[in-house]
């Protein structure tokens, strides 16, 4: 047997990214010790406001060299807008990291967990589980369009949505395999085509197109105005949801919100062919509010570990993390301050270590 060998390179980035990022990779040299892979994480400490004020950029010229050969990138989060603005440190480092490597997915789970206060009434851990897949690359982020006449009467601002067949089709069949790949088999496309007549028809028509491909997954549509609402009101009826990428992020916000404390919730930005490595991070930022005082909720970080090894094939630890994850948050003495409880970051990173060990 071929050994299981990933390289993986760590950067934690600012805030509590530097309380989280250890504990997530504490879980992944416990899942390598238990399942027998190797792991070699080559940890930087660019990608962080901390290396711009040494260096003033946000990464060393050689970054693409150092980065591109490793299977997979471990990220915790950037910015401290105390010293460096937004724009600089995102720009200057996550949007890099998803542009040049081609990151056109994004994904998150919406689940809901044991002991996180659901914001929607009356669901309990199991009703709530789906994906949000994002498209991450063209759309209605695009960058053709243009202003005339600024400051007049006669001003006109135009922004173009952009979808080619290219980046449509890799978003779809992306959605459409992990939909295949779960047992409730269905997909869920966000459109508008009632109102956006001609990017989101195109949209509806190359659904379609790529549902025929995959006779055994059942494909519906919502326009996005009413999903949002079926987001809150009828969660269980998802499973794998596709959008574009204004839809998609908008969702991929809401998702998560709709199971309760951003402290948990991971995300991922992948390159499906592999082409690139992909980045896994949680979804909240470096939270300078609550920066170096150790009550940050790791579980975000270690939920982000476990997608990571699902993505790199290690899909029975990634399962392992997850149910830990859900052992430990049954447990109120486990839980962060964001939760109610009184844990500290690391020993609610403990308890998921040693339900991790236990299971
Ligand atoms: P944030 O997610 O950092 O914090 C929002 C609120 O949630 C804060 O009150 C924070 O204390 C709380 N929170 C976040 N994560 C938590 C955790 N693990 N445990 C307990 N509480 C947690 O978002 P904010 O404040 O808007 O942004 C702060 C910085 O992070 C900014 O520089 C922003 O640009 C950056 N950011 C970076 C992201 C990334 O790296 N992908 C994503 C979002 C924000
Ligand atoms: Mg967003």
């Amino acid at each position: 047997e071929k050994t299981r060998h990933y390289r993986i390179a760590v950067i934690p980035g600012d805030g509590i990214g530097k309380e989280v990022v250890p504990e997530g990779v504490r879980i992944l040299e416990a899942a390598a010790e238990t399942f027998g892979f190797r792991l070699d994480l080559q940890h930087h400490a660019f990608g962080s406001c901390d290396y711009y004020a040494e260096h003033g950029t946000m990464l060393p010229a050689n970054w693409k060299e150092l980065l591109t050969p490793t299977d997979a990138i471990f990220f915790g989060a950037v910015g401290w807008p105390a010293t460096v603005p937004d724009h600089v440190s995102l720009w200057g480092s996550l949007l890099q990291f998803r542009r040049e490597f081609d990151q056109y997915v994004n994904l998150r789970p919406v689940r809901l967990m044991p002991g996180v206060p659901c914001p929607l009434a009356g669901r309990e851990p199991g009703d709530i589980d789906f994906y949000v897949v994002r498209e991450n690359t063209e759309g209605e982020y695009s960058s053709v369009g243009g202003t005339m006449y600024p400051g007049t009467e006669r001003e006109i601002v135009i922004q173009e949505t952009v979808m080619s067949r290219h980046g449509v089709d890799r978003i779809l069949k992306f959605a459409f395999d992990l939909a295949q790949s779960r047992p409730k088999k269905h997909l869920t496309s966000a459109t508008k085509s009632n109102g956006i007549a001609i990017t989101m028809p195109y949209w509806d028509q190359r659904v379609e197109a790529m549902g025929e491909r995959y006779p055994e997954v059942r494909r519906d549509k919502y326009h996005i105005d009413i999903l949002t609402a079926h987001f809150v009101l009828n969660p269980d009826r998802f499973d794998v949801v596709v959008g574009s990428n204004l839809f998609g992020d908008i969702l991929s916000d809401l998702g998560p919100a709709c199971t309760g404390t951003i402290g948990i919730a991971p995300s991922a930005n992948i390159n499906p062919e592999g082409r690139f490595p992909s980045l896994f991070e949680p979804v909240h930022g470096s939270a300078p509010d609550i920066a170096g005082q150790g009550i940050a909720n790791p579980v975000g970080q270690i939920w982000t570990a476990a997608m990571m090894l699902e993505h790199l094939g290690e899909v029975e630890a990634a399962h392992a993390i997850v149910a830990a994850i859900e052992t430990a948050l049954r447990d109120p003495a486990s839980r962060t301050r964001d939760l109610k409880g009184t844990a500290t970051t690391r020993e609610a990173a403990e308890a998921v270590l040693r339900a991790f060990a236990a299971g």
